[in-house]
């Protein structure tokens, strides 16, 4: 944590692709992390174990993995919702020869602030799944990897409305004691306000068992068109990472109507001349959010990078 240093985790190929109504082919999926690591990227969330019953567009993590190039310095965590899931990764990780670069060396952990939102997502309760998580997480530091976790739905539940932020604080308290470096909150519905980002860290912040903002992450997506200014606001109260995703693309399968994460471009867009130290290069970024956009058959959904585009 240095705080003149802005971190962008890039979680277009997971949050992003992971929602697509097309099936996507491995190879697109690799070129999209092996773009986002030229462009500058440190951390690119390339993918995850789920089930491919639940998320049929994560099928084929272990050949993105296997395809993609892999940068010295750049992280590529995935995530990991169980102990099948980790040992689909190990089995992955075995294979490796050890003078390659490792495929990876961090999981990302998922929960959520309300049952409701748990079962939809993982089929199990927030109790259940910090049980399970607390055993994947002990696993895979043993093995060396760094874990992240992430809590869902840290303002509105897409099942039960607003949702009670001391309940997000106790989730995220939890996933720092079972062992993640750093919790990412989740506005998965992408309907917070800046008020709302403030008044939710304020709480995770305060009191017994606060987390610090070093260890915390803002995961917002854009729905509603909040998420550069929830961005500002939890800068203002310490954060220092955020999750974001070139072109805006993406969504959560389980939040219906919600649209992708704050894309990555209207982020350094908005940091910029901010005095942060920000990763990535912006035009290079459009260029790849042009592309994945030609690629998918979608709208870009980056303000920034389609004007970039446009000049
Ligand atoms: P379940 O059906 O309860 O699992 O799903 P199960 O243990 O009963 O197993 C059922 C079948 O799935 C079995 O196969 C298992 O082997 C298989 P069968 O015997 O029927 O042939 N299976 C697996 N296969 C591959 N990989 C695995 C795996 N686990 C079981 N890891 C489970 C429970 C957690 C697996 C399921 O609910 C799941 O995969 N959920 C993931 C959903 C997901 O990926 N959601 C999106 C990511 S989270 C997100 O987007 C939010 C975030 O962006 C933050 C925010 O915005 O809020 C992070
Ligand atoms: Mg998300």
């Amino acid at each position: 944590y240095d705080s003149n240093v802005v971190n962008i985790v890039e979680v277009g190929p997971r949050d992003g692709l992971q929602n697509e109504k097309a099936v996507i082919p491995p190879s697109v999926k690799a070129e999209l992390v092996t773009r986002l690591g030229r462009a500058g990227m440190k951390t690119i969330e390339s993918g995850s174990f789920v089930s491919p019953k639940w998320v049929p567009q994560m099928a084929g993590t272990p050949e993105v993995l296997q395809t993609m190039e892999r940068l010295p310095g750049v992280r590529y965590p995935v995530l990991v919702p169980n102990m099948k899931g980790l040992d689909n990764l190990f089995a992955l990780l075995d294979s490796a020869s050890p003078s390659d670069v490792p495929f990876t060396d961090e999981i990302a952990i998922f929960t959520a602030a309300t049952d409701a939102f748990c079962k939809a997502n993982t089929n199990c309760t927030i109790a259940e799944s910090l049980e399970r998580l607390a055993s994947v997480t002990e696993r895979a530091k043993a093995k060396g990897l760094r874990v992240r976790g992430y809590v869902s739905v840290v303002v509105v539940c897409p099942y039960t409305g607003r949702v009670d932020y001391k309940k997000v604080k106790d989730v995220s308290r939890a996933l720092l004691d079972m062992g993640c470096y750093e919790v990412s909150l989740g506005d998965t519905v992408g309907a917070g306000s800046p008020w709302d980002i403030r008044s939710m860290l304020e709480t995770v912040m305060s009191g017994a068992g606060a987390l610090p903002a070093t260890q915390l992450a803002g995961h917002f997506h854009d729905t509603y068109g909040t998420g550069v200014p929830n961005i500002l606001a939890a800068l203002e109260l310490g954060l220092r990472t955020f999750d974001a995703s070139v072109a805006g693309l993406g969504g959560c399968p389980y939040s219906p109507g919600a649209t992708g994460n704050v894309a990555t471009e209207d982020v350094l867009y908005a940091l910029q001349g901010s005095g942060y130290k920000t990763p990535g290069d912006l035009d290079a970024l459009a260029e790849v959010g042009g592309w994945i956009s030609g690629m998918l058959g979608r709208r870009n959904e980056s303000r920034a990078g389609k004007a970039i585009l446009a000049r």
